[in-house]
């Protein structure tokens, strides 16, 4: 008896389609697929990543001012070729390029789309094999079609995303993704090459019992921070259960142990970051979009992360990100209510 095939992602996508953009052109799914492609290369480099030339560093320093690994370089190269002759996208912007990345003129031109991209997430655990991501978040282009992409393009609140996802490469490879119409979890059987449906429908808990951010860094708090973070630390808290801490240092995982299982992920503004070290375009504001398409919430501060106005590509913010109750009193906390 042949095994029964489970639902691939490529046909997820286009059922979507077909229910909620009866007259789309497929533009939008064709850009959700190859991303999925791009997600299984990149799982392929990170999954031989002791036995490949892609551990270590490049020698390179990005736009962040961080030391650049090969496997970022490796998995920013893949993305880029990936969409750049799809003629999806109007231009890119990715964590490790400085400036707004144009669609090669022998390309079609006038994609109706932008692509915000972090290849590689977790820098700081590639060499020791802890779960690391790729973040994406997906606008429609506002300038008029017959031009190049702009910036314009990219300084859209996180409310107007169109899509948004991450792939995580952990135990498993999951490429998770929303657009509307949900949130939903694939997992990659690298025996056919396929991510299938695996968690349809995720929705995050109204509060949890973990939170997580680096204690390493209390000193630098605010003190409305700190005791924000002593009130989840408190035994008395979630109803006198008390919070775990879980803390992977890798944004995305955190991030997805927390959608599955509930959770505050708090990387707070800083004496020495200013603004937090996370960045608005592609972390914060994909993840934030998933978040609330799950029931749950993401502030920098006082104001949601979706209806901030970027004003730069790499522009950082603080970020309060998880379970919708947990995240009110992290806003509590920090407009000084509590
Ligand atoms: P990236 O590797 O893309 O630069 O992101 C790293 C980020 C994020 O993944 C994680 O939450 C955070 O850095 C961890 O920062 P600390 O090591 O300062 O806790
Ligand atoms: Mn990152
Ligand atoms: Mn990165």
């Amino acid at each position: 008896m042949a095994e029964r095939l489970g639902i691939t992602i490529t046909k997820h996508i286009m059922e979507t389609q077909r229910k909620h953009f009866p007259d789309a052109t497929g533009d939008f799914s064709g850009l959700l697929t190859e991303l999925s492609i791009a997600g299984k290369v990149i799982s392929r480099a990170v999954n031989k990543a002791g036995l490949v030339d892609v551990l270590g560093k490049t020698g390179d320093v990005n736009v962040q001012g961080e030391e650049v690994q090969k496997l970022d370089d490796f998995a920013d190269k893949v993305i880029f070729q990936k969409m750049d002759h799809t003629g999806y996208l109007c231009a890119m912007a990715s964590e490790e390029v400085d400036e707004l990345i144009p669609i090669p003129d022998k390309h079609p031109q006038g994609g109706r789309y932008t692509l915000a991209f972090d290849p590689l997430d977790g820098s700081s655990n590639i060499d020791v094999n802890v779960n690391i991501g790729t973040i994406f978040s997906i606008h429609r282009r506002v300038t008029p079609e017959t031009q190049k992409g702009a910036l314009a393009d990219f300084l859209q609140p996180g409310r107007t995303q169109v899509g948004a996802g991450y792939i995580i490469y952990g135990s498993s490879t999951m490429m998770v993704y929303a657009a509307g119409d949900g949130v939903h979890g694939f997992t990659l059987d690298p025996s056919i090459g396929e991510f299938l449906l695996s968690h349809p429908d995720i929705t995050m808990p109204r509060r949890s019992t973990y939170y997580s951010v680096n204690e390493g860094n209390r000193h630098k708090w605010d003190p409305r921070v700190q005791r924000m973070v002593d009130h989840f630390k408190s035994p008395v808290s979630a109803g006198g259960a008390g919070y775990g801490l879980r803390y992977i240092g890798s944004l995305v995982a955190d991030f997805h142990r927390n959608l599955l299982k509930g959770g505050v992920f708090m990387y707070p503004a800083d004496a020495d970051s200013g603004k937090g070290k996370l960045r608005l375009l592609y972390e914060a504001a994909p993840l934030a979009y998933i978040a609330e398409q799950a029931g749950g919430g993401a502030i920098a501060e006082a104001e949601d992360i979706l209806d901030i106005k970027p004003t730069e590509l790499h522009q950082r913010v603080p970020l309060y990100i998880g379970c919708k109750e947990d995240v009110e009193t992290c806003r509590e906390f920090l407009t000084g209510k509590r």
